[in-house]
């Protein structure tokens, strides 16, 4: 019998998170503490992306989240944004046939429409060559901002509203939710944030509302495949409870 890869690593598969989110954060302090350009760090924290994607697919993760450019990030100096859009247009050229192979479905989520031209033709070709995928989804967050998503949300929301497509009574947390970037996907289950900051600058604010927070004082491009399988065993320890109170009688059982 084909034994779970999961269960190897001691993890239950009875509570996996279905969703992972990351904010990648600290490769510019990687960078810094070896005396290197801030770009290097970034260069180094596409390695750490490649692996935990690998890693997330391996253990049967369905999505996975990386904050990887927000809307915020424009405004860093003109050299580090083209550096970070090439970065990503090479990424995204020399891993498409791998994400391809391991099932994995590319999805961008956020401002498509703000990033050069040819980052937008990788991203097309990546997620045509991959749309039919079902072993996991890879949400690329680029240009994205949580208010600027929900604002677009209830954008949608007003026009369907105007045309009649819809009633003001069928504007609830579902029709809202539906018409977010990440429509139709599960919300995250864990929020990962490295490098030590306790913010979520802007990242899944809608989506994250009953999310396991984990910070890491970690810098992103040190960020090892061991430690995420930590905070995934120590996740399954945590008691979810989304505001409930359980109570549990005498013989164990939860009432
Ligand atoms: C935050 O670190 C990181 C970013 C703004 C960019 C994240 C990009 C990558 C990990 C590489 C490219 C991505 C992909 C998907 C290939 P920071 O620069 O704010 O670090 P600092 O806080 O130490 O300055």
């Amino acid at each position: 019998m084909k034994s779970d890869p999961a269960e190897p690593y001691g993890i239950d598969l009875k509570t996996l998170p279905r969703h992972v989110a990351v904010i990648m954060d600290g490769n510019g302090r990687w960078a810094k503490k070896r005396l290197m350009n801030r770009v290097n760090g970034h260069k180094q924290g596409s390695e750490t992306v490649r692996a935990l994607v690998t890693a997330c697919r391996e253990i049967g993760i369905e999505v996975l989240t990386l904050y990887a450019f927000s809307t915020e990030n424009w405004s860093r100096p003109a050299a580090e944004v083209t550096a970070l859009m090439a970065l990503l247009k090479r990424f995204l050229r020399s891993e498409r046939d791998d994400l391809d192979s391991k099932g994995i479905r590319l999805n961008v989520i956020g401002q498509k429409y703000r990033l050069p031209a040819d980052v937008q033709t990788e991203i097309d070709g990546a997620t045509l060559q991959t749309r039919n995928n079902t072993g996991m989804v890879l949400n690329l967050a680029l240009s994205y901002g949580g208010r600027e998503e929900i604002t677009m949300a209830a954008k949608r929301l007003a026009e369907d509203l105007a045309s009649g497509k819809i009633l003001a009574d069928d504007i609830t947390e579902t029709a809202l939710a539906d018409r977010l970037y990440t429509g139709g996907l599960p919300d995250p289950d864990i929020v990962i944030r490295t490098s030590g900051e306790m913010r979520l600058s802007n990242f899944l604010l809608w989506q994250a509302a009953y999310a396991e927070i984990f910070i890491t004082d970690t810098l992103w491009p040190d960020f090892s495949k061991q430690e995420f399988l930590d905070i995934v065993r120590e996740y399954q320890t945590r008691d979810r409870r989304y505001g409930k109170v359980v109570c549990t009688s005498n013989d164990g059982s939860q009432q």
